[in-house]
């Protein structure tokens, strides 16, 4: 089970190394994960029944909901796997395909049954299950949702010859980038005809009118029964210029520090001004995939230097000052 000393604010801390920004969505997934390991602990203890509180990730492609969920299996200490909804979408064998992620939940818990029932099942790209573009509903992505809502609303699972799984503590956290659903949540945003003469109303009215609602996710075209099954949603935010930068520097396993380490092993220092990374992060911006491109226009920078580096006799040290000029070779 979770690690005593795991609280949320540790979870977050923890991602706050690799993951920039998305304070709120740190903070929804970590107290998740948290409270869902609580309720196992105490579950048999307590008169009442705490219900499963899956966890949607919804924003911008490239803003981190991926890399979230990875760096957050590297931390606790439960098995978790990953699947891809795409493939799941693609494939005429849905339920075998289930068991499969099944399956590799508890081969990650050594084969221990007991351990991978309390584990984490992460659904990425499950935007992917909607409607294709003019149809009303798509037949395999509906019977995917279905076949889903199965497992995540707890089931014994068969898995191989005598072997069962049962999901019911299992926490899925589902993640998609929704294209489009923004159009919708304008669209649906005319929230107006309640009452506003009283600050209740129009604090309800604010809610509404800034959040993802479920029927937004219907329209979009997930079944209302799956997203029913999905109550926490953690919204990821739009990558500033500002974060790009940071991006490329702070995180431990940043790109700076990745080539820093190459250089490293050549014996070189390499040291990049913080203007080259602005101008990186404005390319990038206007690329709008996230944090997505930075790498390559990072490497495409990067590759001429590292190609006459091996060449160069006693050298000790690059300095990159600008995108646009050449970089200094300094000896000594
Ligand atoms: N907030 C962030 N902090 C640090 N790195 C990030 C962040 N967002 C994105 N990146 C970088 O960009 C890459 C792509 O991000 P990620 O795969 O998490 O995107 P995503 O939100 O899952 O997008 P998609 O919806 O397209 O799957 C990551 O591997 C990471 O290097
Ligand atoms: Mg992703």
């Amino acid at each position: 089970m979770l690690d005593k000393s795991i609280k949320p604010s540790s979870i977050v801390r923890y991602l706050d190394e690799f993951v920039i920004g998305q304070e709120e969505a740190k903070k929804v997934l970590a107290v998740a994960v948290y409270s869902h390991y609580r309720k196992i602990e105490q579950s048999g203890n307590d008169d009442v029944e705490i219900a499963k509180s899956n966890v949607m990730l919804i924003g911008p492609s490239g803003t981190g909901k991926t890399l979230m969920c990875e760096t957050l299996s590297k931390l606790i200490k439960v098995p978790f796997v990953t699947a891809d909804a795409t493939s799941l979408a693609q494939t005429r064998y849905v339920n075998e395909e289930i068991d499969a992620i099944l399956q590799r939940l508890v081969d990650k818990a050594d084969g221990d049954v007991s351990k991978a029932e309390s584990g984490i099942v992460f659904i990425d790209e499950i935007d992917k299950l909607k409607a294709p573009q003019g149809q009303p509903r798509s037949i395999s992505g509906e019977s995917v949702q279905h076949a889903l809502l199965k497992i995540m609303e707890g089931a014994p699972v068969k898995l191989g010859e005598r072997q069962y799984i049962d999901t019911t503590n299992i926490l899925f956290i589902c993640g998609g980038a929704f294209i489009g659903l923004e159009s919708i949540m304008s669209k649906t945003h005319g929230y107006g005809f309640i009452s506003t003469s009283d600050a209740d109303n129009q604090n309800i009215l604010d809610r509404l009118n800034t959040r993802v609602k479920p029927t937004d996710l219907f329209e979009y075209g997930l079944i209302p029964e799956f997203t029913g099954r999905l109550p926490i949603i953690a919204s990821f935010q739009d990558l500033s210029r500002a974060m790009l930068v940071r991006i490329m520097i702070e995180p431990r396993n940043s790109i700076y520090n990745q080539f820093r380490e190459i250089f490293k092993n050549e014996g070189v220092e390499l040291e990049i001004e913080t203007k080259v990374f602005q101008q990186i992060a404005e390319i990038a911006y206007e690329y709008k995939t996230g944090a997505r491109s930075l790498r390559g226009i990072f490497e495409e920078m990067i590759t001429p230097i590292l190609y006459v580096v091996p060449d160069q006799e006693d050298l000790r040290k690059v300095v990159v000052a600008s995108l646009f000029t050449e970089p200094t070779f300094i000896r000594g």
